[in-house]
């Protein structure tokens, strides 16, 4: 249902001519509207009217190709919208339509607009913030956030917007906590960390280098107060200009005004807006580093000098006072006059973008003579800076991480190499072997950390298990070419654990060394076989730090049963691979992220006592056969 729009004579008097065209409404529209009222027809329908004329006008100039007419127009139509939802303080639903209608048709004049205007929506609590991100044509040299307070939101402030643009300088017209699409949409009500809130925007800006790198903040009537308070918190603002707004809010007695303050919180009693307003106020402590600009009209018939005051006396460097005598509230009444004097100041006042910490670590690294150690140094510093700026930890989460690390250097030894499972763990060994790894032949996978003791050499057919072969295995493979040319005398160095899990050094009491491993020499057809047992799937060390890592990510340690292998000949690339088995578990979540279907293979149970006695077994016994093939070019062996 529509609500009652208000007597045109009220609302006539909080939304004055002047600051109806400050808001971007055409002379001539403002001069129509007020026809329009006199004559009986309501303020909102009126002005509904107009957005309707001023939107046709727009399609019919973008139908004959004026681009700059049309943008101009769906402003004035935008302008409208705005003015006409503002008859009501409470969210109808109405109202919000009408909110949607303002946004949608800002959103036309934006895509029109070289650069295209930014709708920015950033999550802030359980809700979103919204904003519009409107860009200068060319190099940007900073970035000023504003905003309006009770009643006048984001785009509201577009004129202000042109006015930085025509000096470089990009606009953020924010909706913050308790306006516009944030309080609509985005569920942000006043009741939040107000602060925080804004910082979030400053944080969307200094995000984005092209950007320019330097913030400033300018609010208007009790967006002041929030710009104020933001730039108190937030020494990443460089200038903040406070136009129009009380240090400590209060309320004012009339009714426009008190129904905003309580819309603001979702519709609040009186004792809650106060009891917020002290929360969200200018505080006793509460210093500004930046540049403070106040602006203040002296026929300002809401917000007097004094109230302003405390935004100067908090400023810890420059201060200025901006007056005009027959200014109006926040000055209206010379809108393009002061948004020209308040842009001209940014445009001095916006810091030059300060050499970060992370710009200084690398240039520290700049002059390293080694280009591919230059480049090492600068990628490290550039991520471990990201990381620990996503990650943010406390003094306590960081002295954690360095002990962390500290036991896992402490862990390794001639056979433990804790460094490379934490690698392993993280799927990194994987990375730099899939990096490594070519294109052609046999796919490689991770070395891992029991290849530490060299190989027995032994003969083709040998067994490699020392301790018996009571459920005997038998692996047989090929050695190739890319072109399957059998490649012949290659090495073949193979190694796996046990029936139960365990690698010779893991056990020597159990195992021999040398157990399960095996330096074979390929016959002159490129074949190689050899005696086994089928391995285990095997947990990974679990007793040091990356066990513990693992534990507190409830990842299992498990990694598929599998026989390494390192294969190699002259002229050829050596390949470091596994031959995984089809049945074993884990297969599909590989501790160290190893497997590659490619490299799965049947251990197939074979009763055929021929076969067996063929290969010296006994029946029954699996076998499994891998061809290996070998990528690189071959080098032609001399005489
Ligand atoms: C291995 O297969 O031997 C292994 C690989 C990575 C971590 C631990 C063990
Ligand atoms: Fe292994």
């Amino acid at each position: 249902m529509t609500p009652v729009t208000p007597p045109a004579d009220v609302l006539w008097r909080s939304m004055s001519p002047e600051r109806m065209i400050d808001g971007g409404l055409a002379a001539a529209d403002v001069r129509r509207l007020r026809d329009a009222t006199d004559a009986g027809t309501p303020w909102d329908e009126a002005l509904v009217a107009i957005a309707g004329d001023r939107a046709a006008q727009a399609e019919k100039a973008l139908a004959a190709g004026q681009v700059v007419t049309a943008r101009e127009a769906f402003r004035w139509s935008a302008a409208a919208l705005l003015f006409a939802q503002m008859a009501w303080n409470d969210d109808s639903p109405h109202r919000v339509a009408l909110y949607a209608r303002f946004t949608a048709t800002v959103a036309r004049a934006g895509a029109l607009a070289d650069p295209a205007w930014e709708q920015v929506t950033l999550p802030f609590g359980d809700g979103r913030l919204f904003g519009w991100l409107v860009r200068p044509v060319g190099p940007v040299r900073g970035t000023v956030i504003v905003l309006g307070g009770q009643s006048g939101w984001g785009a509201t402030y577009l004129r202000a917007a042109d006015a930085l643009l025509a000096r470089g300088v990009a606009a953020f017209l924010v909706e913050g906590p308790g306006q516009g699409e944030t309080r609509m949409r985005g569920g942000v009500l006043l009741d939040v960390d107000v602060r925080a809130a804004y910082s979030t925007f400053v944080d969307h800006v200094l995000a984005d280098p092209s950007l320019g790198g330097s913030v400033g903040i300018w609010g208007n009537s009790m967006g002041g107060l929030f710009a104020g308070t933001a730039a108190a918190s937030d020494p990443r603002i460089s200038a903040v200009c406070v136009n129009g707004a009380p240090a400590r809010p209060r309320l004012l007695g009339f009714r426009t005004f008190d129904e905003q303050a309580a819309a603001m919180l979702g519709g609040a009693g009186e004792a809650e807006v106060r009891a917020n307003f002290d929360r969200i106020a200018l505080q006793a402590r509460d210093r500004i580093t930046g540049a403070v600009l106040v602006v203040h009209g002296g026929q300002d018939p809401i917000v007097s000098r004094e109230e302003q005051q405390p935004f100067l006396d908090a400023a810890l460097g420059e201060a200025t006072l901006r007056e005009w005598e027959d200014g109006d509230h926040t000055v209206y009444r010379h809108g393009e006059e002061r948004n020209a004097v308040v842009a001209d100041w940014f445009a001095d006042h916006l810091a030059p973008p300060r050499a970060t910490l992370l710009d200084e670590v690398r240039a520290s690294f700049a002059a390293t003579p080694d280009p591919r150690t230059r480049a090492v140094l600068d990628a490290v510093t550039r991520h471990v800076h990201a990381l620990v700026g996503e990650v943010r930890p406390t003094h306590p989460e960081w002295e954690q991480a360095i002990d962390f690390l500290t036991a896992v250097g402490q862990t390794c030894d001639d056979t433990r190499q804790e460094f490379v499972l934490l690698s392993d763990v993280l799927g990194v060994s994987m990375l730099v072997e899939t990096l490594n790894g070519g294109d052609h032949g046999t796919e490689s996978t991770v070395l891992g950390p029991f290849h530490m003791t060299a190989s027995p050499r032994r003969a083709l057919g040998d067994s490699i298990s020392e301790v018996g072969l009571e459920r005997p295995a038998v692996v047989t493979g090929m050695v190739v070419d890319i072109d399957g040319r059998p490649v012949p005398g290659a090495s073949v160095d193979v190694w796996q654990c046990d029936e139960d899990g365990f690698y010779d050094v893991q056990r020597p009491d159990v195992q021999p060394a040398g157990n399960g491993r095996g330096m074979f020499t390929a016959d002159a057809d490129g074949a190689f076989w050899f005696r086994t047992v089928v391995p285990s799937h095997y947990p990974i060390p679990t007793d040091g730090p990356v066990g513990r890592l693992l534990e507190a990510s409830e990842r299992h340690p498990y990694r598929p049963a599998h026989v390494h292998l390192i294969v190699d000949a002259a002229g050829f690339e050596p390949l470091t691979t596994h031959l995984f088995v089809a049945d074993s578990p884990y297969l599909d979540s590989d501790a160290v992220f190893a497997v590659k279907q490619s490299l799965v293979r049947e251990f197939a149970v074979v009763d055929d006592p021929d076969e067996a006695e063929r290969y010296g077994v006994r029946a029954p016994f699996r076998r499994a056969h891998f061809e290996v093939q070998l990528a690189g070019e071959r080098r032609e062996e001399t005489a």
